[in-house]
């Protein structure tokens, strides 16, 4: 409820509420409804006949309560009643004299009348303003002007918050790749500035990260030749102890520019995807990676196809499942479905990560302590090429300390159907 729109909306229908209620107050009550010469006229009519009466019978007519005065009623001069009803009377053939005065209350006037011998006949009149009950009208039309104001405030808040709108349908419309599609540059004018904004934001992204995909993949390539020539010369060192040291620091060097060279290859790469055992390929992982002497638990492992690269997928979970078999020490892999997805959840009993450090584990080249990069060797790239597969086949990746110790990795996929290809 606390939505732009929700505000600019409420704000709309305050101001036009707070308008017509002051506008009217001010019409009912320091503005006078103009009167109407229908009720000037019986008005006129009725004191003509109680003037005659008077005349014919003036002690029977002040018994019965009629007020004569020698003058006009002292007051403040109602001018626009006073015309109208001079007008009135002349119409129903009278020719007296006529003076209006406001009464003490709102609404009210006072009449004074000629009689034929001089002096004046004094009558209050009430009724001026509106009927009894039009309180109740009143009240239908303010609510008739809220309901209304509301849909011109509502209607009004959403088409000034659309380019807002716009920009957050390309920002949830972002895919694994950074990307959003195109948006149509149609509409008024902030909204086109907006689409024609979001969709240059767009490409200019695009291209930065081509250009940082090329860059990479050209230091993975352009590092093999010097490599090459260095691995040569490796050779003709005689210290069997300091040849094994340089073809060790080789090898890592070469791993490095092996996986940059693949991160760009997953990034811009074209993947078949077909149905496979989730379950299957995990096991052959499981056995694969205990063969390098690392330790790694299988535990209960579903039935479950998801729909994806083989290669790439066993890439992917080889990667996680190495990391959590080396800097956590021992892993621990499970298959299971929860709500229509295959998990593969890989457990540690390693280190964990620095709770501050967990959002940036993805990141190329991000490896968490000099200290430890010593002992495990690495590129600080395999949770980089896992995520981009993964996502590649509309999966996520989720990592979280454990409460005693270690991490915990979990790759979410989609289970595949029956009926998918
Ligand atoms: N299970 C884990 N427990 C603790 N730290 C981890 C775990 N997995 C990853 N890390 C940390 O995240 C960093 C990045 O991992 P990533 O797999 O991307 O690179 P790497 O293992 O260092 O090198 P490689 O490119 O060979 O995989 C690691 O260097 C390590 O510090
Ligand atoms: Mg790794």
């Amino acid at each position: 409820m606390k939505s732009l729109v929700f505000r600019i909306a409420a704000l709309l229908v305050a101001a036009i509420v707070f308008v017509v209620i002051l506008s009217t107050v001010a019409a009912f009550f320091v503005l006078r409804p103009p009167i109407s010469e229908d009720f000037s006229r019986v008005e006129a009519r009725k004191l003509e006949l109680l003037a005659t009466l008077v005349e014919r019978d003036r002690t029977a007519a002040i018994s019965a309560g009629a007020v004569i005065r020698p003058q006009p009623n002292d007051g403040e001069a109602d001018t626009e009643f006073s015309t109208v009803m001079s007008e009135s009377l002349k119409r129903i053939g009278s020719s007296r004299s006529s003076s209006v005065v406001r009464g003490d209350e709102s609404w009210t006037a006072i009449v004074s009348l000629q009689l034929a011998d001089g002096n004046w006949l004094i009558a209050p009149l009430r009724g001026l303003g509106p009927p009894p009950g039009e309180w109740k009208r009143l009240l239908t039309w303010l609510a008739l002007i809220i309901v209304g104001s509301a849909f011109i405030a509502v209607f009004a808040a959403t088409k000034i918050t659309r380019p807002l709108q716009l920009i957050e349908n390309a920002m949830a419309d972002v895919g694994a790749d950074g990307m959003f599609a195109h948006i149509p540059e149609t509409g008024n004018r902030e909204l086109r500035a907006t689409a024609q904004a979001l969709n240059r934001l767009s490409t200019r992204l695009r291209a930065a990260t081509e250009s940082r995909m090329r860059l990479v993949a050209a230091a993975g390539h352009d590092l093999r030749t010097p490599m090459t020539r260095m691995r040569l010369r490796a050779e003709f060192i005689e210290d069997d102890a300091e040849r094994g040291k340089w073809f060790a620091d080789l090898e890592e060097l070469d791993s490095i520019a092996d996986s940059a060279i693949r991160l760009v290859r997953e990034e811009v790469g074209a993947s078949k995807p077909e149905k496979l055992r989730l379950d299957t390929a995990v096991g052959k992982i499981i056995s694969e990676v205990s063969a390098l002497d690392l330790k790694v638990k299988q535990g209960s492992l579903e039935t479950i196809t998801v729909y994806a690269d083989p290669l790439a997928l066993t890439r992917a979970l080889r990667n996680l499942i190495i990391n959590a078999a080396t800097h956590g020490e021992a892993a621990m892999v499970t298959v299971e479905r929860q709500a229509g997805k295959a998990l593969v959840r890989i457990e540690d009993s390693g280190p964990g990560v620095p709770p501050d450090l967990l959002g940036q584990i993805f990141e190329p080249f991000f490896r968490i302590d000099i200290a430890r990069r010593k002992a495990i060797p690495g590129a600080g790239l395999g949770l980089a090429i896992a995520k981009e597969i993964i996502e590649r086949f509309n999966g996520g990746i989720t990592v979280r300390n454990r409460v005693a110790r270690g991490l915990e990795v979990v790759v979410a996929l989609p289970e595949a159907s029956d009926d998918a290809p």
